[in-house]
This record gives C-alpha cells, structure tokens and sequence, in this order.
C-alpha cells in the first residue's frame, strides 16, 4: 500500500462528472417525469459519517435530492469492526433488493469499510448481484466517475484500491448533516494494530491531512456559522507524526481554541498510548475544548493488554486518567471496553471492573469480542466460552450502568450551559442538548422562554432555529444514559 494525495485538478475533473451525471438525469426525466432521488445509510463510526457526508455534497451537485423511502440511487456506507455490523449489512441488503424489484431503475451502491475484506466482498458478489456499484473507503472521491460509467455504460463496477488515498477535505464538496456540527477529519488510517482491529486493514496507514489547510478550513466553517467542530481520526493523538516538522495534535487543538471559532471544539478518539500532558494542558486552559474525554482502555489486565497490542499497561492507563481527573475536575471520561478476548481470565475481568472502580467512567461503550479474518487475533485460540462471557459482560454492565447514573447525579442541581441539537423523536415537547462534557440533556422549554425576534416569535416549531443555539438548562433528574432539565434563558 501506499499514499497518494489526491490533487486539486483530479478532483474538478470528478466534479466535471458530477455535471455530466446531472446532464443524464435530465434526460431520464424528461421520459420519466420524476428527477432521481439518493438516501444514504451510513454504519459505523464518525468518519464514515464523514465519508457519507461526502458523497452526499457529490450527489447534491449532481442535482439529486434526499428521499429516504423511495431512492433511485441507494448508497450503503458499511462497516467491518465487529460481525454483528457486517450481518446487520447483508440482513438490510434483502430488503432493498425487494425494493429494486419495484423499482427497476434503482441504483444500489455498497461501499465503506467491509469492502476492503475479501471475505464480505466475496459473499456480496455470490449471493448478491443485483448490487451495482461496489468501492472502497478510500476510493469515496472516485464516486461521480464510477457512477457516471454504471449510468451510461450499464456494466456493473467494483473498485476497491490498494492505495492509502489522501484527498484534500477543503476541496470535497460536504452536505453537512447537522446545521450546528462540522465534522472535520484531521487525519485517516490507523497505524497501531491492534491484534482484534479490522480498521488499519480497512482504512490504511496513517496519514495526517496538512495543518495549515486544516487551520484555513476551521476558519471557514467558523465563518459559515457553525458553532461545533469534531475534530476526526482513529488516534488524533499522532497527528502530524508523519509530516517531518508539523505541530502535534496539542498545538492544532490550542490554535483552534485560541482562535475563538467556534463554541464548542471536539475530537476523538484519543488512544491512551498517545495522550500527552500537554494535551491535558491544552484542554484545561481553553474552556470552548470540551470538557470531555473519549479514552478507550478495553481491558484492565496487563496480560490482555499486550496480547492486544495496546502498548501501555493498566498503571500507565491509570496515570493518565487521574491526572486528567485532577487537572479538569468538571470533566467526564468515556471510554471502549471488550469482554471475551481470547485467554481472558476471570482474574483478567476482575482487573477491568477493578480499573471501572477506580476511574468510575461517566460512560462506557461496551463490546463482546468479535473474531475478524485477516487480524492476528484471528488465530489465538484459547476462546473464552459464550456462556461465560455473557456472564461477565452483564455484571460489566451493571457496574458500568451504576457509575454512569451515579455520574449523572452528581450534577443534579446544577445550572449548565449546553448546546441545543433538536426536537426529541419521542417526545415533541422535548428538545434535546448537550453539555460541554458530553451529557445527553433531555428538556423542557417553558412556553414564555420563546423570544419574539423582531416581528417574528420563536415557537417549539421553529427547529431550525433551535438546532445549535446556546442555552442555560436547570439539571433536574438523572437518568443513566440522559438527564431531564429545564431551560432557563437562550444565550
Ligand atoms: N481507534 C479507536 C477505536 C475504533 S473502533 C481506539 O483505538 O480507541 C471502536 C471500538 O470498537 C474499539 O475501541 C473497541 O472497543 C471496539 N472493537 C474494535 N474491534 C473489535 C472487535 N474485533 N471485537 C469487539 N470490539 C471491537
Ligand atoms: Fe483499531 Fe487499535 Fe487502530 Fe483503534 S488504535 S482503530 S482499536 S487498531
Ligand atoms: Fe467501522 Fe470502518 Fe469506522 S470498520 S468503525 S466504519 S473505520
């Protein structure tokens, strides 16, 4: 494998197709009478929201709109970390044939992560052939060209590259999904293998995307109103560590914040191995960084720590958890953590709910082991039995469900300023935020809290322009995976 940057020029002649796509679609309307529509379905992490943001800006400059039931052109944006992600995938996949039988027309694109494993993408071409467009992660800025030879030459295409592509993100186009988020990978690939992770088979090696264009870029989106970036990679925490004299991730996160652009500065995900004291550092002195951090541990045992490749020991682990506890009292610490890897010992899980008590996580992300081909885990073979390891993931549940609701109740009380994100799905007089330090807050907003904006009164069904305001809201009642509160003024 190796990096290619993806140019400028190579990019306008994709956008060159998107033009020429339009073109095709205008003639199948004039016999069709309807415009082609796209839906996305993204799986996965962050950055394949990235991806799908992505290629969602492409098929907006081709012309097409969003319809989520009724797609002419289905893209499904997949995702290999664990089997039950890839069996979700090929279960969703017959539906949708169902739905290309009534509508002939119908375009079904599969591309992300699980195509890069032979396994999948030889299953995907048995057992289901009506899929007309298959590409990998790294192809995404590829999408207008290949679409456009399946539009006009009707073959079928699969595209999967080898190469660690780096396409500038400044120069694709991006319909973001969120009016009050940007979602800005810093960098792609993963360089650490550890022995269970699909993802540097999946992604490639690391490349970090240049820092001045990310600089340049923040400011734009900044300009463009949005009040939240989250910043993206698998480890931002060895940023730059492949450009020979650009700043480390601690000083792009400073500059960011020093510059005022935004309310609220994200990232993820930090691998313990790689986090700094200056990155704590960096984070206590600018309040708009969040108040927040996402620091995966998967296990607490030393033994299983090294057989996973993580490179740091429980007590390392701990240092860096403390310290950040220390430094940024008002903080919270979620984190990743497997049951079942092979050769777990009961005195193995008993050191991860040991290191659970001590750091008491505000949340966790819990996940049972999932054999992957071609990872060196794949061939340890002293597998923990499913009984087992059913037992041991619901007493890590219960003991990680207490300290979350125990978390969540040490702030009941107080007055928190938060970021509004929307109406809830549930329930239509709930609006729904969050904190700085990443607590989900489910609210009320009292009826004559609604400002009247000139002759213009701000009412529950002015969504948008909620999504993204700033507000003060009361924490009332703690739930273990939100809060309920009550708003008191708009900022
Ligand atoms: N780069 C991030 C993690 C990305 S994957 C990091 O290193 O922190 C998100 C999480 O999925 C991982 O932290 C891990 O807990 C889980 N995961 C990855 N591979 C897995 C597997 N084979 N089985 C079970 N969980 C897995
Ligand atoms: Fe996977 Fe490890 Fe890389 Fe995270 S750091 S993406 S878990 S290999
Ligand atoms: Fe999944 Fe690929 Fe992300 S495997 S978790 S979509 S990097």
């Amino acid at each position: 494998m190796s990096r290619v940057i993806v140019s400028k020029d190579e990019l306008d002649r994709q956008r060159e197709y998107c033009v020429l796509i339009g073109d095709l679609f205008r003639r199948v309307k004039v016999s069709s009478d309807r415009f082609p529509t796209y839906s996305i379905k993204t799986y996965g992490c962050q950055l394949n929201e990235s991806d799908s943001e992505k290629m969602a800006g492409y098929f907006e400059l081709m012309g097409l709109s969003e319809n989520e039931n009724t797609p002419d052109i289905l893209l499904l944006n997949t995702c290999a970390i664990r089997e039950n992600a890839e069996e979700r995938l090929f279960g969703n996949l017959g539906h949708f044939k169902a739905l290309k039988t009534e509508n002939p027309r119908m375009i079904i694109i599969v591309c992300g992560c699980m195509m890069k494993q032979s396994s999948d993408l030889e299953r995907l071409r048995k057992h289901f052939n009506f899929v007309d467009l298959v590409f990998g992660p790294q192809d995404i800025h590829t999408l207008p060209e290949m679409l456009y030879h399946r539009v006009s030459e009707g073959q079928k295409i699969v595209h999967v590259s080898d190469e660690d592509y780096l396409p500038d993100d400044d120069d694709l186009p991006v319909l973001r999904k969120r009016r009050f988020r940007a979602l800005v990978p810093i960098m792609y690939g993963c360089n650490n293998f550890c022995t269970y992770c699909v993802v540097p088979y999946t992604r490639g090696r690391e490349r970090s995307r240049d820092y001045r264009r990310i600089i340049s870029q923040l400011e734009q989106l900044s300009e463009q109103g949005y009040e939240e970036v989250m910043l993206l990679g698998q480890n931002v925490n060895s940023y730059g560590k492949d450009l020979p004299g650009a700043p480390e991730f601690p000083e792009l996160l400073n500059e960011i914040a020093i510059n005022k652009w935004f309310s609220r500065i994200r990232f993820m995900t930090s691998h313990p191995k790689d986090v700094s004291d200056r990155l704590i550092d960096v984070m206590a002195k600018n309040s708009s960084v969040e108040r927040h951090l996402h620091l995966p541990f998967q296990s607490g045992s030393n033994d299983v720590l090294k057989r996973m490749n993580r490179g740091y020991t429980r007590e390392r682990f701990l240092d860096t958890a403390l310290h950040y506890r220390n430094e940024i009292p008002e903080g919270t610490i979620s984190t990743d953590i497997i049951v079942g890897f092979p050769g777990e010992t009961e005195a193995d899980f008993e050191m991860t709910l040991d290191l659970m008590r001590r750091v008491r996580f505000d949340s966790a992300f819990t996940f049972i082991y999932s054999k992957r081909p071609g990872t060196a885990a794949e061939k340890f073979t002293d597998e923990v039995a499913p009984g087992v390891i059913s037992d041991r993931f619901s007493r890590l549940l219960h003991l990680q469900n207490n300290h979350s609701l125990l978390s969540n109740q040490s702030v009941i009380g107080n007055l928190e300023e938060i970021l509004i994100e929307g109406i809830s799905h549930t329930n239509k007089s709930v609006y729904t935020g969050r904190t700085s330090s990443n607590r989900l807050i489910n609210f009320t907003i009292p009826e004559d809290s609604f400002p009247v904006d000139g002759s213009f009164q701000i009412t529950p069904d002015n969504e948008a322009w909620l999504e993204g305001k700033k507000a003060m809201v009361r924490l009332i009642h703690a739930k273990t995976f939100s809060i309920e509160g009550r708003l008191e003024s708009f900022l």
